[in-house]
């Protein structure tokens, strides 16, 4: 059974005492699903939040960091100095860090893999942008996406990786995929992962939405058999609207 997972991106969103105030109000919110919920803090915020969910169910999880375990990175954080701090998983490949960071498939193979070497789990961003989709592209696209940073792994990898599909163009814009488009690309993506790795990991990873998701689309976008949940960036900063979201399934 794949997991149902609601992952929060608040992006360079809340600053101390707005993170406490969120955390406050969202252990307030009753979760009617089974659902797993993360949340992911700014950087700074990571340890507070990690304290304040305690015993909560909700998982505290990092937006990014660096593929080296330490040294002349001014700046960075790695896999290791989060797990210090109690963040066991980590959100790489999104698409502004991709587009405003430069971060390339190579890269990101290196931070899975520094993920994996500390026994974190991953949540791997990718999308296509609308310029591909426009072309036909997108298949292409995120195919390539998932293969260069993703295909040089094991099987058992992909125990500790959750994928999600981002298209770049329904990010912060208002515009979701349709549930459609949404269970299209995810259907072949378990096809992708299938045609590699078998059924038993292509069924077993949970592949998220995001882009959009608001609580009056989320139960449509959930219910399509391919889409296991959802990242949600804008409508995660307001803990009923994110909380709605979570119960959607
Ligand atoms: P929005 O939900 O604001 O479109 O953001 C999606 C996202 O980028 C989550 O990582």
């Amino acid at each position: 059974m794949r997991k149902q997972i609601v992952a929060g991106n608040w992006k360079m969103n809340n600053d101390a005492a707005q993170t406490e105030a969120l955390i406050a109000s969202l252990k307030s919110q009753e979760k009617t699903t089974n659902a797993e919920v993360m949340i992911a803090p700014t950087s700074v915020n990571l340890s507070q939040a990690v304290k304040a969910t305690e015993g909560s169910g909700i998982e505290v999880v990092a937006q990014n960091m660096h593929f080296a375990e330490n040294g002349a990175y001014t700046g960075e954080i790695s896999a290791s100095m989060l797990k210090s701090i109690g963040v066991n998983t980590v959100i790489l490949g999104h698409s502004e860090r991709r587009e405003y960071f430069n971060e390339t498939d190579e890269m990101l193979a290196k931070k899975v893999d520094a993920a994996l070497a500390n026994n974190m789990r991953v949540i791997f961003c990718f999308g296509e942008e609308l310029a591909d989709r426009k072309a036909g592209n997108e298949e292409t696209v995120v195919g390539n996406q998932i293969k260069n940073a993703l295909f040089h792994l094991g099987a058992d990898a992909f125990e500790s990786i959750v994928l999600a599909y981002e298209p770049v163009w329904a990010i912060g814009t208002g515009e979701t995929a349709s549930p459609e488009q949404a269970q299209d690309m995810h259907a072949f993506i378990r096809k992708t992962l299938n045609d590699k790795y078998g059924a038993a990991v292509a069924d077993s990873v949970s592949v998220l939405y995001g882009g959009s998701v608001k609580p009056a689309n989320a139960q449509e976008i959930f219910s399509k058999p391919d889409v296991d949940g959802g990242l949600i960036g804008g409508a995660s900063l307001k803990a009923d609207d994110f909380f709605a979201i979570v119960n959607a399934f």
